[in-house]
């Protein structure tokens, strides 16, 4: 692909799309990591001397109507506050957009245009023609189709990849194509059914396939134990065992339990730790035993690369976070070269303070998960038909 830093910006009409989707509570940014990763990119392009416009999905809003909850105006006051600079946010863009050399105009939310999600081509040609130079930059949206993502790199007189997204392509690459051994997966969550793929697909590269969470329920009664009231999923059993013989998976051999019923959850829930003989009908199988996380802890310590997605234990509760906590240390302390990625893991990346030692954090969670399923990435692909 053509790289936006082997490019002359200055004086062009530059669009960057960037996965500006970020958690907002009460018009505030709650969680700014997709933010962070943005604004180098941002950063360069100003200082190029660029005319700079800068386009977002946020949230699922209904198409073809503005709708202030779905409003990207949270995002650009951080952004304003972050560049100590102007920076405007724009709602009727389609039909041109004036902005000066080395600013910078936000476009708002392209999921209110009709056409955005079935990738309009009408509406990938009216962004196009706004810019001189299209940059992809948007690795977590980079999984989806859309007119924002992928018509428009078709259109564009020149398209070409961030500098986020180049960098999101070589640490992922650099752990699925020649990883450093052993390479150690580590998936956790809720459900083995919606991760199905990147299991099978883990299973075929990494060394060792380390299960948590309710996935780890369904591979400890696919072993013939008693899971009580655990959530599990005992369709997906043959599926566990099958997984089981792919490569070494390693799940739950002790366990930490609790009769509390969900509604009842809580930072001070009674718990008890035991060996998988000795789970009851009644117990919920909320985190791994501190022998099963100590076992884990010590296989991270010992691999070359790590990646990991999703929680193994009800980490949010802090009676159901011990397994959680101890892997995400043994993963900071870990020479081997390690990426993190996902909703839910990042909560546990921030939770935990380990940002500055996990070796690459993904801004990605669809688009890491299909990344990792080794599915191609369509806005990707159309950048690489661009630069033949
Ligand atoms: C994400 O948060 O995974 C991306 O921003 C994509 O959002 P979407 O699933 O609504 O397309």
């Amino acid at each position: 692909v053509i790289k936006m830093t082997d490019l002359d910006l200055a004086g062009k009409r530059v669009l960057i799309r960037e996965d500006l989707n970020v958690p907002i509570n009460e018009g505030k940014v709650t969680s700014d990591a997709r933010l962070r990763a943005a604004l180098p990119t941002i950063k360069l392009a100003l200082d190029a001397g660029a005319k700079v416009m800068v386009m977002s999905h946020l949230g699922r809003p209904t198409e073809g109507e503005f709708n202030q909850e779905f409003s990207l105006q949270p995002v650009v006051n951080y952004l304003t506050e972050a560049l100590s600079a102007p920076v405007k946010l724009v709602s009727n863009y389609l039909d041109g957009v004036e902005v000066g050399a080395g600013e910078l105009a936000v476009f708002e939310n392209v999921r209110f245009n009709i056409g955005e999600k079935k990738n309009d081509d009408a509406l990938a040609k009216q962004l196009a023609a706004l810019c001189d130079v299209f940059v992809m930059d948007a690795f977590g949206t980079a999984h989806r189709a859309q007119a924002s993502t992928h018509g428009v790199a078709k259109f564009a007189p020149v398209a070409c990849a961030g500098p986020l997204l180049t960098a999101e392509l070589d640490a992922l690459g650099k752990a699925l194509d020649n990883p450093a051994r052993p390479l150690v997966a580590i998936v956790g969550g809720s459900k083995v059914s919606t991760k199905l793929t990147v299991l099978d697909s883990l299973s075929k590269i990494a060394d060792t396939l380390v299960v948590g969470g309710g996935i780890s329920n369904t591979f400890v009664a696919s072993a013939g134990n008693e899971v009580g009231n655990s959530l599990y999923e005992k369709d997906l059993i043959p599926e566990a065992q099958r997984l089981c013989q792919e490569t070494q998976v390693i799940f739950a051999d002790d366990v930490t339990v609790t009769t509390d019923g969900f509604s009842d959850w809580k930072h001070d829930s009674k718990t008890a730790i035991k060996a998988l003989s000795e789970v009851s009908a009644e117990d919920d199988i909320i985190d791994y035993g501190p022998q099963t996380a100590e076992k884990v802890a010590e296989i991270i310590k010992a691999a070359g690369t790590i990646l990991w997605n999703g929680p193994v234990g009800v980490f949010e509760i802090d009676a159901f976070a011990k397994g959680t906590e101890v892997i995400s240390h043994a993963i900071a302390e870990s020479p081997a070269f390690s990426i993190a990625g996902g909703g839910d893991t990042l909560a546990a990346v921030d939770k935990y303070d380990i940002a500055d030692k996990v070796s690459y954090i993904s801004t990605g969670g669809g688009a890491f998960l299909e990344f990792l399923e080794g599915k191609k990435l369509p806005a990707v692909e159309i950048l690489e038909q661009r630069a033949k």
